[in-house]
């Protein structure tokens, strides 16, 4: 009788660790196949694999490219959060989001003004970004389309009173969609531009024949819509049919032919040049 219960004790513990390790082999084979998956991705990061395989379980409809961008983007941390200093300053393709800072010292340098012909006189940006924009403008202008600049380089300082006079009149919340905090605006990289086409005011420029050219024409000049319509879970903000980046012409026809953001483009193509393997 003792014998018995002994033989089925032993059989018993076989056979829990026989199902233990099957289990375990099974994960790691889903793991494995995550991972090889993954890798075949040019900038996959090893550092992120459990961050990956967490994004997958949360958009399962995501494909593998879009994961793998959205977590190397932070997208899986809250806005503001683990936020970083861009190490691009003075880049044309520098990236400023809500997870990458320019420091509140930071001037770019070779600001200079737009002509008074496409702006106020008094709008700065750096020259490469001036001179495409005012080849862009005296273009839409031929076609007798008034493209003018009415906000450009901002400064650290004015981003703050700009923000905090949103917040303080929309609450933080709502001032997140629209306005970005000081040091996180790409204003302050000196290669944007806010549009209006002088006769409405830049909150109706969607719906001008301006934007329309800007739509067919902005990337031939090196210039980009920056927060497009239904991105706003990428770029983090509303749709802004003014607010154009200046990125060169070969990024920004990518951009264009290929209908990503920046961000995504950032991340593909220049984060994943730096990155260690
Ligand atoms: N409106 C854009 C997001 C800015 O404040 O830079
Ligand atoms: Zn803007």
């Amino acid at each position: 009788m003792k014998k018995i219960f002994i033989y089925t004790l032993i059989v018993f513990f076989i056979l829990v660790i026989l199902s233990f390790k099957l289990i375990n082999n099974n994960s790691n084979n889903k793991l494995s196949t995550f991972v090889n998956t993954y890798k075949k991705i040019n900038y996959f990061k090893k550092s992120n694999i459990d961050r990956y395989i967490n994004y997958k379980k949360i958009y399962p409809d995501l494909n593998d490219e879009d994961i793998v961008t959205r977590v190397n983007l932070n997208l899986d941390y809250p806005f503001y959060e683990n936020t970083k200093v861009s190490k691009d300053l003075n880049k044309k393709y520098i990236l400023v989001n809500k997870y990458i800072y320019l420091p509140a010292d930071y001037i770019p340098d070779n600001l200079e003004n737009i002509s008074g012909k496409y702006s106020d006189g008094n709008k700065l940006l750096v020259v490469d970004a001036r001179i495409a924009f005012e080849e862009l403008a005296s273009a839409a202008l031929k076609e007798n389309l008034h493209i003018r600049a009415i906000s450009a380089y901002r400064s650290y300082d004015y981003q703050k009173e700009l923000y905090d006079k949103y917040a303080s009149i929309d609450g933080v919340k709502i001032a997140d969609t629209y306005s970005a905090r000081a040091g996180f605006s790409e204003h302050q990289t000196g290669l944007v531009v806010d549009l209006d086409n002088i006769v409405l005011r830049y909150e109706q420029f969607e719906s001008t024949d301006e934007f329309e050219w800007m739509n067919k024409n902005s990337y031939k000049y090196g210039f980009i819509l920056r927060y497009p319509d239904g991105k706003s879970n990428i770029t983090g903000y509303d749709y802004e049919a003014w607010h154009y980046r200046y990125v060169g012409k070969k990024i920004a026809k990518y951009i264009h032919d290929n209908d990503i953001t920046f961000d995504e483009y950032y991340i593909r193509f220049i984060d994943n040049k730096k990155q260690d393997k």
